[in-house]
């Protein structure tokens, strides 16, 4: 079933209130929500005193119009008498100071008292919502994050060192902490990477960085087995932060759970900029798809401006319909919008809801009740519907860490790099995949592996498999400089993805801000009459059995090759040896979709989005207009459209306009 809904908040209004707040939802055509993931201080006024029958009211009142509940673990805002005389519960930021009280999120996780008040709430909820009829399933906490460098936290991340390299000698050969003196001879020597002891060892570092990203994984881990025991009919998810977010290795994260839920901000108020990037978006959700290789809910879908202490620029028009497909378009199965009704106090008074600070249903929640009426035609064809892309984007979360500790470039930033590649396929109405660089890559024939920066035996053996098979493989620029440990490796770069790639890097030059190279293309499909720059960081390559694509045009190494093609196996690697910037991707793309022969979806104008999900061997095909002009699209076949109303359902075929902030959710007929 599609669910289709609202996260509430009914301890933040009168209960008078509540009635009328299910009856607007199920106006709406909600049939979820998600309620009590901040409410800890209601659910247990008292260390151990545990109250739950204003929620029971409150459920039984959206159940009686017909809601399905989540429920949040409220672990991510614990009350003040938890926190008050017990300084240690607080997280030590990377500065070495303790947060304060005021916010949320303040808490270390691997505090063993925090986890006994978690095991308490946790288990007094399960037991109490265990077999309630209308409790569907569960949110652990809410957005996990940021890293804590606190005592109890040092002494964790020696023992997890410990296990991971089972001798000192070993941990101190791994990181050459023969390097400034560094060597350790005792486990508690080992510090946390605070910023008061300067640039660290980045093999510290990194380790640090996955210890604590598996300190949450375990946190979480603690409260799945409390549901597991006692709602075994429940799913289990939590809500991701999407592309953006990099404290956490998302792909452990997502491992036990049920399924990933995330949240989707297209407008945020720390982001002022007047025109949204609808590739942002999509890049996002085929990462959450991506975690776990599935389907996905959206857990807060934008409902109005976003706004803390800044108030956002508001979503217009159709907007916020438009934005709740395009997740649908990139794999989602529910939707529910963050919030309800706008909150008149705390620190989210500008974050805006379906409904005014008043209650009064605004211009947002008239849009989203059509497309609630949308949802009830069209969502049972959608459910479940899966997005299969022939190109995949390898997404590192070591690599991610490791550019955090070291950048390399002030100008490179590994997201940014990845969202550049990514939006020359989008833009060309081509769908990608995200995977994790040890994923099965059988099913693609485009392999796109940005700044792999750390490659282990496995992912090069994997990365090899694809190509032998006959994949396409693109490599950039600091791919395969670190081993697992974060040091250099002993061998001429892409290291153990040298032989196949077919190329060595001679020589690498870091560019100032300013500094740029030509790039002259040898291939005469390439030529194009304004060939892109390049920028960033230069990899001089030593062909070694490939061919060379683009050479330099400037400066001591003009004429040495910048891009290269190996043939490999049946298949092919292309290394570009420039970060450069988005052109040159948007030159590329068309050639290297050519060699994999991959084609795109349908001939659409730039701005408008083209996606596909796959009901068996039916075909939804989802055409998102992010324009302010409509837009023609010619489609390849006869489709009916499954938002209209029965009037509406003859086939269509051949040219279709699309109007502005709008939407075709089509099947092939
Ligand atoms: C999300 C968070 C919500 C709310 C929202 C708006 O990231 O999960 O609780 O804070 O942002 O700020």
């Amino acid at each position: 079933m599609f669910y289709f809904g609202v996260d509430y908040y009914p301890e933040q209004w009168p209960e008078e209130r509540w009635p009328e707040d299910a009856r607007l939802m199920a106006g709406a055509g909600f049939n979820v929500v998600r309620l009590a993931e901040f409410a800890w201080a209601r659910l247990e006024p008292q260390a151990g005193r545990y109250d739950f029958d204003w929620l029971d009211r409150a459920i039984a009142i959206l159940a009686g119009q017909g809601m399905r509940v989540v429920l949040g673990t409220p672990t991510a805002s614990p009350p003040p008498w938890l926190m008050t005389g017990q300084p240690e519960l607080f997280r030590v930021r990377e500065d070495g100071r303790r947060v304060t009280y005021g916010n949320r999120r303040e808490y270390c996780p691997n505090h063993p008292l925090y986890h006994d008040y978690t095991r308490g709430i946790v288990t007094s909820m399960a037991t109490h919502y265990g077999a309630h009829p209308a409790v569907i399933g569960w949110q652990i906490d809410n957005e996990f994050g940021d890293r804590c460098y606190c005592p109890v936290c040092a002494h964790a991340f020696q023992q997890w060192l410990r296990s991971r390299y089972q001798s000192l000698d070993e941990l101190n050969q791994q990181w050459g902490t023969m390097f400034w003196s560094h060597r350790y001879g005792d486990w508690a020597e080992i510090p946390v990477p605070l910023t008061t002891g300067g640039s660290p060892n980045p093999g510290l570092a990194l380790d640090f960085y996955r210890f604590v990203s598996d300190s949450y994984v375990a946190y979480q881990q603690m409260q799945i087995d409390i549901l597991r025991r006692h709602c075994p009919g429940h799913f289990i998810t939590h809500n991701f932060m999407g592309f953006k977010y990099d404290r956490l290795n998302y792909y452990d994260l997502a491992r036990n759970l049920d399924l990933v839920a995330w949240d989707n901000y297209q407008r945020m108020q720390w982001q002022m900029q007047a025109e949204v990037d609808p590739s942002q978006g999509a890049l996002a959700a085929d990462t959450m798809r991506g975690l776990k290789r599935q389907n996905f809910w959206v857990m807060e879908q934008q409902a109005g401006p976003g706004g803390w202490e800044i108030v956002s620029v508001p979503p217009r028009p159709g907007e916020l319909r438009l934005w709740a497909y395009q997740s649908i378009a990139h794999g989602a199965d529910a939707i529910l919008f963050f919030r309800w009704r706008t909150a008149r106090f705390g620190t989210e008074q500008y974050w805006h809801g379906l409904l005014d600070h008043d209650g009064r249903p605004s211009r947002r929640y008239e849009e989203i009740k059509r497309m609630g009426a949308e949802i009830k035609r069209a969502g049972g064809h959608i459910y479940g519907a899966t997005v299969r892309p022939a190109v995949a984007l390898l997404l590192s979360y070591d690599a991610r860490f490791a550019f955090q500790i070291q950048q390399n470039n002030p100008q490179f930033y590994y997201p940014d790099h990845l969202h550049q590649l990514y939006r020359a396929f989008y833009q060309r109405h081509v769908p990608l995949d995200v995977a994790a660089p040890a994923a099965d890559l059988s099913a693609y024939r485009l392999v796109l592996a940005p700044a792999l920066h750390l490659v282990s035996e496995t992912v090069a053996d994997n990365l090899s498999r694809f190509v032998q098979a006959g994949g396409v493989l693109v490599l950039t620029s600091r791919s395969g400089v670190k081993d697992e440990a974060n040091a250099v490796v002993n061998r001429p770069l892409p290291g153990l993805l040298a032989e196949l790639s077919g190329v060595e890097v001679d020589e690498y030059v870091s560019l100032a801000a300013e500094s740029r190279n030509g790039l002259e293309f040898l291939l005469p499909e390439l030529a194009t009459a304004h060939p892109p720059e390049a920028t960033i960081w230069c990899d001089v390559l030593k062909p070694n059995g490939a061919t060379v694509v683009a050479r330099y045009t400037r400066d001591y190494y003009a004429g040495k090759p910048a891009i290269t093609l190996n043939q490999f196996g049946q298949g092919k690697v292309v290394y570009i040896g420039t970060l450069g910037n988005g052109p040159i991707y948007e030159t590329l793309a068309g050639w290297l979709l050519s060699l994999a022969g991959v084609r795109r979806l349908l001939a659409a104008a730039a701005g408008v989005e083209v996606t596909e999900r796959w009901q068996g061997e039916r075909r939804l095909l989802f055409v998102l207009n992010h324009g302010e002009r409509e837009q023609e699209v010619t489609l390849d076949s006869r489709y009916v459209s499954l938002l209209d109303d029965a009037a509406g359902t003859a086939p269509v075929e051949g040219t279709v306009t699309v109007p502005p902030r709008d939407v075709l959710v089509l099947e092939r007929v």
